[in-house]
C-alpha cells in the first residue's frame, strides 16, 4: 500500500494551505471536500509546482458511511494514510436554540463524528508509517460561546480528544497534535454568518502560516499548537477570567440572551 497524507475539507481556507504545505514537504496527498472543481483546481496547481498530483475525492463528509466510503476508496486505489489532517469544519452564528437544529446537527456530524472517525479509523497504518494525526480545532476550544455555542462545543471536543489520543498514541509511534487557530479570514466567515470584529484583525493570521505553523507541530510531535503569539496570551488570561464574566464578554448575540 502506498502512503498518503488525507485532508479533509482541502477545497478552500486552511485546508487548501494545509495541501499546499505537505506537498511542499514531499507528502502525496489525498484530498476531500464537496467541490470537485476546487479540488481538481488545486491538484493541478499542486502538479504544476512539479509534485506528484493528489488524489481528489468529492465527498459530503457530514453523512454517516463518508469515513467508511472514503476509506473503501484509499485501499481500492492501494493507498492508506501515512497522516491523517481533519481540517473540514463550519460554524454557526447564532442563538442555539434559534438556529436550525438539523444544520446544528450537522456541524457535530463534520466537527466531531466524521473527524473521531478518521482519526480512529487509520491507526494501524498511521502506526505502519510512524505518522499523525492533525485535528483542527480552535481557540474557541478553551471556552464556551454563547452565539456560536454548538461550534465551540464541537472544538472543545476536537481539543480534549485529540490531548486524550496523543497520550494513548505515543506509545505507537503515532503523533497526534491539535492546531488552535486564532481568527483567520477564509471562507468561513461567510458560511456561518459572521464577519470578524475590527479587534479581531489583531489576532488574525493568514491560511499559509496557520498551515505551516500545524505542519511544524505535527512533525515535532507537539499536542497543542496555538497559532500566533496574540492568542496564546489571549489563551492564557482566559484561564484566570471566571466563566460567568467570559460568557457575557463572548457572547455574539445581538442584544443578549432574551432577545434569542
Ligand atoms: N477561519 C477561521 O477563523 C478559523 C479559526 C479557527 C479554526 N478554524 C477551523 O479551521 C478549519 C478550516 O476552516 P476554514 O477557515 O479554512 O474554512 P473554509 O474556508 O470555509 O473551508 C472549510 C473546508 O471544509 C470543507 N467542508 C465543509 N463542509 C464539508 C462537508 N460537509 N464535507 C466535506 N467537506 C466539507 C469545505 O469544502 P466544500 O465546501 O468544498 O465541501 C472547505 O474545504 C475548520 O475546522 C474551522 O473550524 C477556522
Amino acid at each position: 500500500m502506498k502512503p498518503v497524507t488525507l485532508i479533509t475539507g482541502a477545497s478552500a481556507g486552511i485546508g487548501a494551505e494545509l495541501a499546499r504545505v505537505f506537498a511542499a514537504h514531499g507528502h502525496e496527498l489525498f484530498l476531500v471536500a464537496r467541490r470537485a472543481d476546487r479540488l481538481n483546481a488545486l491538484a493541478d496547481a499542486i502538479a504544476a509546482s512539479g509534485r506528484p498530483r493528489p488524489v481528489v475525492l468529492t465527498a459530503d463528509l457530514e453523512k454517516r458511511d463518508a469515513a467508511a466510503a472514503l476509506a473503501a476508496e484509499l485501499s481500492s486505489r492501494g493507498l492508506e494514510p501515512s497522516f491523517v489532517v481533519n481540517n473540514a469544519g463550519f460554524g454557526l452564528s447564532g442563538s442555539a436554540a434559534a438556529l436550525s437544529r438539523d444544520e446544528q446537527l450537522g456541524m457535530i456530524d463534520l466537527n466531531v463524528r466524521v473527524l473521531t472517525e478518521l482519526s480512529l479509523t487509520f491507526i494501524d497504518s498511521l502506526a505502519r508509517n510512524r505518522g499523525g494525526i492533525l485535528n483542527v480545532a480552535s481557540i474557541a476550544a478553551f471556552l464556551p460561546g454563547p452565539g456560536m455555542a454548538v461550534y465551540y462545543a464541537s472544538k472543545a471536543f476536537v481539543l480534549s480528544f485529540s490531548e486524550a489520543l496523543h497520550q494513548e498514541l505515543s506509545g505507537r509511534g503515532i503523533r497526534v497534535t491539535a492546531l488552535c487557530p486564532g481568527p483567520v479570514e477564509t471562507e468561513f466567515q461567510a458560511r456561518s454568518g459572521m464577519t470578524l470584529p475590527a479587534v479581531a484583525k489583531i489576532f488574525e493570521l493568514p491560511s499559509r502560516r496557520v498551515a505551516e505553523i500545524g505542519y511544524d507541530a505535527l512533525m515535532r510531535g507537539q499536542r497543542v499548537a496555538i497559532v500566533g503569539l496574540g492568542n496564546r496570551i489571549a489563551v492564557a488570561i482566559m484561564r484566570f477570567i471566571p466563566n460567568a464574566l467570559l460568557l457575557r464578554m463572548v457572547d455574539r448575540r445581538m442584544g443578549g440572551a432574551n432577545q434569542s
